[in-house]
């Protein structure tokens, strides 16, 4: 068994993030949304990883997953010149897949699923194609099912405007080389993208086994601010332990789960967990958590911050008011102005978004 992990695409929905980052190296917990995929493929017992790749960010994904590298993984990369669908990115990989069975995974979706026993029964029951369904509230945002009284799908649908039923396809799915038959004989989309959903549901006209198993997990697609930070709510809920090895100091106060990394420096500050603080940072007179991360190099003094994610080398300093629900990229700046008069001062790069009191 093969992965096919997707780790292209143009992250739109993510901007301005990801005019400056893959979409997949976002972190959450501090740790890029696609090691988790890594990782539970890994666990899973992959050793084949086949990657695709886009022009614009392919040399960062690159050198982010040779430092996840493990010594009996494999990894292979395959560019893929423009998103043109994920059934387009299955069509390229046909080299490197050869005709084995495979796990494609898409690299922006989170989920805690026992991969493993889902391969197992994809194998022993020698089912053509087996999909991830999950209940969501907003069905038309992704690829839809229908599903007979029996539980077998009858029809899938990408992004219906009119959903047949709450049933999302989870973006982890498995195949044998008779995807490759039934990608050959579909057409673009309205979106102009070669869609898995139709070479599915092309497998289901050619009456193939399509087998489908409701997730009883979470699962989180990364796309957009409030889906990100409901993924990092959810992982540092579920996954952060207590560890200090950073200079926390007495007047410092720590509640609950928190993780404190290496040269990372605490003075006189409130922190709630769960909070991750990266390395060499700076934690002065601040009130930090719940659910925030924050990565490498900040500078955080006399502010306070909850359900955010702030990525490397930002500094807020003595900003009023608490800073919530926020994504901030790396190397942010926010200060207060010296300026007496009651002013606000922005330099955002292009689709930035503030929102004021
Ligand atoms: C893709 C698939 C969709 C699936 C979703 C899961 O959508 O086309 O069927 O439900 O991933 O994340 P996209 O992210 O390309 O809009």
């Amino acid at each position: 068994m093969k992965a096919l992990i997707l780790a292209g695409g143009k992250g739109t929905r993510l901007r301005p993030l990801t005019y400056a980052m893959a979409k997949q190296l976002v972190p959450v917990a501090n740790k890029p949304i696609l090691h988790y995929a890594m990782d539970s493929l890994y666990q899973a017992g992959i050793r084949d990883f086949g990657i695709i790749i886009s022009p614009e960010t392919g040399e960062a994904i690159k050198l982010s997953l040779h430092q996840w590298l493990k010594d009996d993984a494999r990894l292979t990369f395959i560019p893929q010149d423009e998103p043109a669908g994920l059934a387009h990115a299955v069509r390229i990989a046909k080299p490197y897949l050869e005709d084995s069975d495979f796990i494609m995974y898409l690299g922006d979706n989170l989920i805690n699923a026992d991969l493993g026993g889902h391969i197992a029964a994809f194998q022993s029951a020698g089912y053509d194609a087996s999909i991830l369904l999950k209940q969501v509230p907003n069905p038309s945002s992704f690829g839809v099912a229908e599903l007979d009284s029996l539980g077998q799908v009858i029809r899938l649908v990408e992004k219906p405007k009119v959903p047949k039923s709450d049933l999302a396809l989870v973006g982890v799915y498995l195949f044998k080389s008779s995807i490759f038959n039934a990608i050959d004989r579909i057409q673009p989309s309205w979106r102009g993208e070669l869609e898995i959903t139709d070479a599915i549901q092309r497998l289901i006209d050619d009456n193939a086994v399509v087998h489908s198993r409701i997730h009883p997990g979470w699962w989180l697609d990364t796309g957009k601010k409030d889906d990100l930070l409901a993924a990092n709510h959810v992982v540092l809920n579920q996954y952060l332990n207590y560890e200090i090895k950073g200079d926390v100091d007495e007047a410092s106060r720590l509640e609950g789960r928190i993780h404190v990394e290496a040269g990372a420096v605490v003075i006189g500050s409130h922190i709630t967990g769960p909070v991750i603080i990266g390395k060499d940072c700076r934690i002065e007179n601040a009130t930090i958590g719940p659910f925030t991360s924050v990565g490498d190099g900040c500078v955080l003094k006399d502010c306070q911050i909850e359900n955010s994610v702030i990525l490397e080398e930002c500094h807020i300093e003595a900003v009023p008011g608490c800073i919530e629900e926020s994504l901030l990229g790396r190397g942010c700046r926010i200060i207060k102005s010296p300026d007496t008069q009651e002013s606000h001062k922005f330099l955002l790069a292009d689709h930035s978004e503030i929102q004021v009191v």
